[in-house]
């Protein structure tokens, strides 16, 4: 396997992603440790898109908990329904919020971070981790991003174990 990620800089978001996806699933395909997996996932993705901030929450009980992240260190502990990634737990959907400063309860990790987009992993229809993406510029995401990081969030749920 090569451990590298390779995207024409010149492509679309879209393409971009399209370029992606086939490599990540090359990238976890023969490994069943969700955190390695979900650690090369986060690296990916900041690698391709230089986003601010990459990272993974996972449920335990009542809180998610920092996972594997690429970027500025984050707050390690969310409650249920609180910030974004507590709420994008709570309602199982994802989230795009274009300008943090609009979302009540967001969490301010970094005061870098400007726009982000959290989706969850459900799983027996329960939302088991979720993938959390800042961007220092505003107005960074939008469906194109919600529909592959789904599809790369199912990628990941095939090496999840509670
Ligand atoms: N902004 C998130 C907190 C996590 S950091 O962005 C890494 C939230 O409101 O849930």
């Amino acid at each position: 396997m090569s451990e590298s990620i390779h995207i024409l800089s010149n492509s679309s978001k879209k393409e971009k992603y399209m370029q992606l996806l086939p490599q990540i699933e090359a990238l976890i395909r023969d490994e069943n440790d969700f955190i390695a997996n979900a650690a090369n996932v986060c690296a990916a993705l900041k690698e391709t898109f230089n986003f601010l901030w990459v990272g993974l929450y996972i449920v335990r009980g009542e809180q998610l908990v920092l996972g594997p992240f690429q970027g500025p260190v984050a707050c390690t502990r969310i409650g249920f329904g609180k910030g974004v990634c507590g709420t994008a737990w709570k309602n199982k959907s994802s989230i795009i919020v274009p300008d943090v400063s609009t979302f009540e309860g967001h969490i301010a990790c970094s005061h870098l971070s400007k726009s982000e987009i959290v989706v969850p992993s459900v799983l027996h229809e329960e939302v088991v981790f979720v993938l959390d993406i800042d961007s220092d510029t505003i107005e960074s995401f939008e469906e194109t991003d919600e529909q592959y990081l789904t599809d790369i969030c199912r990628m990941l749920q095939v090496s999840f174990s509670v």
